[in-house]
């Protein structure tokens, strides 16, 4: 079968489309179970990595209950080029209350952890009855901060990966897999 243009980007698959399909079911498992009391959940997606993942984890989710209600917010983070600092400014707010909700963050990957750490702080500000996480990927630095991340799916090696809602300078985030760019494409000229 001949490839698509990002097939010939990709030098490694870390994550297969199938992979992401399994697991994305089975923490859809895991959060329905232990959510089987609560009238409904609030799934709150980080703009733009997370949309792909909150779309197929909102569904498996929908199969199993309970309820859930979807709300995007966008962040920037101030950090030196590729790195974090956690000093976040909200480019796009919540648009309810969410006071005495349960409410979980759909995360794409935690890396430094230091947005998710800032953002968990926030939410519970908002008063929240109660805020878990659920993230397809975790790097290992993720480790070094303490981060509450209740539901992973898959641990990654530290590499800078893209696809399934992860982008390179705002490319491959429709990749249905998760990989890693060939070398030569850093050196291309963006455009
Ligand atoms: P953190 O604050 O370092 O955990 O930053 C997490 C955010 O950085 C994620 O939500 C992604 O948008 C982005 N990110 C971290 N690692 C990668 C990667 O390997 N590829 C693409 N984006 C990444």
């Amino acid at each position: 079968m001949p490839g698509t243009w990002y097939d010939a980007d990709i030098d490694r698959v870390i994550v297969t489309e199938e992979q992401i399909r399994e697991k994305t079911a089975e923490l859809a498992k895991q959060v329905s179970a232990d959510y089987a009391t609560v009238n409904g959940l609030l799934l709150v997606c980080v703009l733009k990595g997370a949309v792909m993942f909150i779309a197929d984890f909102a569904r498996a989710l929908g199969q199993l209950g309970p309820p859930a209600e979807l709300e995007f917010m966008a962040v920037s983070s101030y950090g030196q080029g590729t790195t974090s600092s956690g000093v976040v400014r909200i480019m796009k707010d919540l648009d309810r209350d969410i006071a005495g909700r349960h409410v979980i963050v759909v995360e794409d990957i935690v890396d430094s952890g230091l947005t998710l750490q800032w953002l968990l702080r926030y939410l519970e500000s908002r008063s929240a009855a109660s805020v878990e996480v659920v993230a397809l990927l975790r790097k290992p630095d993720a480790v070094k901060v303490q981060v509450p991340v209740k539901y992973v799916g898959f641990d990654i090696p530290n590499e800078f990966v893209v696809g399934y809602g992860l982008d390179y300078a705002e490319r491959y985030r429709e990749v249905p897999y998760v990989g890693v760019l060939k070398t030569e494409v850093y050196s291309r000229p963006v455009g």
